[in-house]
C-alpha cells in the first residue's frame, strides 16, 4: 500500500517522538511491502512563530488531502502570555473542527510489566482495559462564549449539545462495546445539566438500536470515583467533551505513565474511502521541562502509529506488529524514565524507538 501522512511534529518533545514512530512506520513499510510518505506541516506555537497563526490553511488542506495524520504535541511556556491573540491549543481545536473529528478513542490498557510504575494499587489494576471514547467537536469547548474584557469582570462558556452531535458518538461507541464484551458506560451530569439530560436521552435511544450491549449511565462525579475504586468494571466509555478530557487523564494514571497512551481522534468515512481519516497522538502534552534532552518517552506516540495503521489504513495484522514490538521491548526489561523501576535498564528516546523497530 502507499500512503501519505501528514507529520505534525509540533513543539516541545513533539518532534522527539514523531521521530521515533517515522522510524517504527518504515520498519512496518520494510516488513510488510508498504510505502509510507511524510508530508511535514506545522500547527501549534511553531506554527505561531513561523507564520503568525497556530493552524495555517496549508496545513488543514494537506490533512485533508492525506490518509492519515500524526501529531506530536503543541505548547509550551513560550506561547503562554495570558493576553495571546493566539494560543498553540487553538491550532488543535480548530484542526479537530476543520477535520470533522468528533470522536476521539484512548485506549487504556496497563501493560502488566509496569504495574510497580502506577500510583494505584497492583489489586486495583489487575485487569484494566478500558476504552473511552470522548465527544470531540462539540460542548464547552466549541459553543458559545465571552472572554472577559479589560474592564469586564464578566466570562462564560456553554455546554451546547445537538442530537446528532450525541448520536453519532454514542453509536460509534455502541459499535466498539460490540467488538469488545458488550458493555458501555455512558457519563454525564444529568442531575444537574440540560445538556446531559439531553445527551442520556439521545443515548437511551440510539442504544435501542443495540439490545445486545448493555448500558449503564454513571454521573460523571461518580466516575472519577470508580475510575480509582474498581477501574477494571469498566470496559467502553462515552462522555462529552470536558468530561472525556479530566476523566481520560486521570485514567492515564491506571497505565502508569501518560508517556504510554495512544490516542485517536475519527471523523466520517470519506467519501472514495472505505476508512475514515483520522488524527493520531499521545496524549501527553510537549513536556517543555524535559524537550531537547532525548529523554522523553516516545512509547504513546508509536503506539498511536498502531491505531494509525488499524483505524485509518485498515491495516490490522501491521498494527499489532507494533503493539507486540512494544510489548518485547518491554519484557526485554527496558525503559525510559517515566517508567523506570529499580532494576530497569533505562534508555532514552532514540534507543528505545531503535528497539522497537528492531522488532517489528
Ligand atoms: C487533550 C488536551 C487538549 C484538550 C488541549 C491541549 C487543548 O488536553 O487533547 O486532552 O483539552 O483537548
Ligand atoms: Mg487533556
Amino acid at each position: 500500500m502507499d500512503a501519505t501522512i501528514v507529520v505534525l511534529a509540533g513543539d516541545g518533545i513533539g518532534p522527539e517522538v514523531t521521530n521515533e514512530a517515522k522510524k517504527i512506520l518504515d520498519a512496518v513499510g520494510a516488513r510488510f511491502g508498504h510505502s509510507f510518505a511524510y508530508d511535514h506541516q506545522m500547527m501549534g506555537g511553531c506554527a505561531i512563530d513561523a507564520y503568525g497563526t497556530s493552524l495555517p490553511d496549508a496545513t488543514v488542506e494537506a490533512c485533508l488531502a492525506a490518509d492519515a495524520v500524526l501529531l506530536g504535541a503543541v505548547g509550551g511556556p513560550k506561547w503562554d502570555l495570558p493576553t495571546a491573540k493566539d494560543r498553540p491549543e487553538r491550532g488543535l481545536l480548530a484542526l479537530r473542527k476543520a477535520l470533522n473529528l468528533f470522536a476521539n478513542l484512548r485506549p487504556v490498557k496497563l501493560h502488566p510489566q509496569l504495574i510497580a510504575a502506577s500510583a494505584i494499587k497492583p489489586e486495583v489494576l489487575a485487569g484494566v482495559d478500558l476504552l473511552v471514547i470522548r465527544e470531540l467537536t462539540g460542548g464547552a469547548y466549541f459553543g458559545p462564549r465571552k472572554e472577559a474584557g479589560d474592564e469586564g469582570y464578566e466570562a462564560y462558556d456553554t455546554m451546547l449539545y445537538t442530537r446528532p452531535e450525541i448520536e453519532r458518538v454514542v453509536r460509534l461507541a455502541a459499535e466498539a462495546a460490540r467488538g469488545r464484551s458488550k458493555r458501555l458506560a455512558s457519563v454525564d451530569k444529568a442531575n444537574v445539566l440540560a445538556s446531559s439530560r439531553l445527551w442520556r436521552r439521545v443515548t437511551v435511544e440510539v442504544m435501542q438500536e443495540y439490545p445486545d450491549v448493555q448500558l449503564e449511565h454513571v454521573l460523571v462525579d461518580a466516575m472519577a470515583m470508580h475510575l480509582i475504586r474498581r477501574p477494571a468494571s469498566f470496559d467502553v466509555v462515552v462522555a462529552e467533551n470536558l468530561f472525556g478530557d479530566i476523566l481520560t487523564d486521570e485514567a492515564s494514571m491506571l497505565a502508569g505513565s501518560m508517556g504510554m497512551l495512544p490516542s485517536a481522534s475519527l471523523g466520517d468515512k470519506r467519501n472514495g474511502h472505505d476508512l475514515p481519516l483520522g488524527l493520531y497522538e499521545p496524549i501527553h502534552g510537549s513536556a517543555p521541562d524535559i524537550a531537547g534532552q532525548g529523554i522523553a518517552n516516545p512509547l504513546a506516540t508509536i503506539l498511536s502509529t498502531a491505531l494509525l495503521l488499524r483505524h485509518s489504513l485498515g491495516l490490522e495484522q501491521e498494527a499489532q506488529a507494533v503493539e507486540a514490538a512494544v510489548d518485547a521491548v518491554l519484557n526485554q526489561g527496558v525503559r525510559t524514565g517515566d517508567i523506570a523501576d529499580p532494576g530497569s535498564e533505562v534508555v532514552g528516546t532514540r534507543v528505545m524507538g531503535d528497539l522497537v523497530a528492531a522488532r517489528i
